[in-house]
């Protein structure tokens, strides 16, 4: 209703938010099926993007490497074109306020909404060990969309669930204490294409069959002479499509390169170590401009540091708005604990 207290009278501005795990080297999976669609997003409104460092923690054991790669992420987002003039990128963990409202939600979270989801109930089907950090990760991922009043959340497939999470969970604490979450929509990108891996399933480090964006050129090279492929006689002609082949080199490949190619295909009398070495000439292509960006910023560390200090007190500032929100409605602040804090 307008004007009713606590309420926004206009549709809120659309704000972008996404966060990716540093557990290893981004691939071109990670790339081609989300990190791009992501970056694409910047200009669609307010944008927010960080390093999920905490819930890599549940991952990720050894202190060097994850700051190894919590660095390296940030490096690598940059490079591909996210801009920090545009977007705001921070480090999950440099923002406390988000692990505080994580608690708020934990406190209106059903256990059976928990078990439900599928990183939990997968490793535990598969008979591992879970930690009540993997258990409770979808509240922490939501306290991440909550305390930036993000409306438009985009994701892969396999995070859509994480979202309806995050939603039930605003929706269950604004029903308790008045208007206080804004409601996150999920962006699913990519269309659920999968980007296969150098044996022809869906590309993971999890099946030791990727190719990283800035792996170095000649390993790069050689991972790529290595994709598995048939042995159907060269003269036969084939279908490009579900062509693993084919499909990596279409994503990299200008469209007249990749039409050129189809036609091949199809014709036949072409070996296959043709097409990955045009695989490899295109890839380079592709990323040059990336790499060069990538190689001035690793020559000026301070300049990324400066970079993620600033993401952080932008993030802070509005994290810490919508939690003293949080705080307020459900009883955490007196007027003396409220001045204590500002
Ligand atoms: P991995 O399977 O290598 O562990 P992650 O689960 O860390 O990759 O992937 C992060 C995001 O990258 C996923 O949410 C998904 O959107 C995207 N992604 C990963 N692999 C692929 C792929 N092969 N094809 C399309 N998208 C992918
Ligand atoms: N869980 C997401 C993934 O594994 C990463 C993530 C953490 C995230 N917090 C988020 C994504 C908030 C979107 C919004 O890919």
């Amino acid at each position: 209703m307008p004007g009713e207290p606590g309420r926004p009278e206009r549709e809120p501005p659309v704000r972008v938010l996404s966060g990716i795990q540093p557990t290893g080297r981004f691939h071109w999976g990670n790339y081609f099926g989300a990190i791009r669609q992501y970056i694409d997003l910047q200009t669609a409104g307010e944008a927010f993007y960080f390093i999920a460092d905490l819930h890599a923690l549940t991952t990720v054991r050894e202190p060097a490497r994850l700051r190894e790669l919590v660095r390296a992420a940030a490096v690598d987002l940059v490079a591909l074109g996210l801009d920090p003039a545009r977007a705001t990128l921070f480090v999950q963990s440099d923002v406390p306020e988000v692990t505080e409202l994580t608690w708020l939600l934990m406190t209106v979270c059903p256990m059976g909404l928990l078990e439900r989801c599928h990183a939990y109930k997968d490793k535990k089907s598969r008979g591992l060990p879970a930690d009540a950090g993997l258990f409770t990760y979808p509240v922490l991922m939501a306290a991440d969309i909550l305390a930036y009043d993000a409306t438009l959340v985009p994701v892969g497939e396999d995070q859509v669930q994480h979202i309806e999470v995050c939603r039930d969970l605003a929706g269950a604490f604004n029903h308790l204490y008045g208007h206080v979450f804004t409601l996150p929509a999920p962006r699913l990108v990519a269309g659920g294409a999968k980007v296969p891996g150098t044996d022809g399933h869906k590309m993971s480090k999890s099946y030791d069959n990727t190719i990283e964006v800035f792996e170095e050129p000649a390993a790069q090279k050689r991972k790529i002479m290595r994709i598995t492929t048939d042995s159907r006689p060269m003269e036969q002609p084939k279908d490009p499509r579900g062509d693993h082949l084919f499909e990596l080199f279409a994503l990299v490949a200008p469209e007249a390169e990749r039409r050129r190619m189809a036609e091949l295909y199809r014709r036949g009398g072409f070996g296959y170590g043709e097409v990955k070495k045009a695989l490899v000439e295109s890839a380079s292509a592709f990323f040059a401009a990336a790499r060069a960006r990538r190689a001035e910023l690793e020559a000026d560390p301070a300049r990324i540091e400066a970079l993620l200090a600033d993401g952080a007190e932008r993030a802070r500032r509005q994290a810490g708005a919508v939690l003293e929100r949080a705080r307020d409605a459900c009883g955490l602040t007196r007027g003396a604990t409220r001045a204590r804090r500002r």
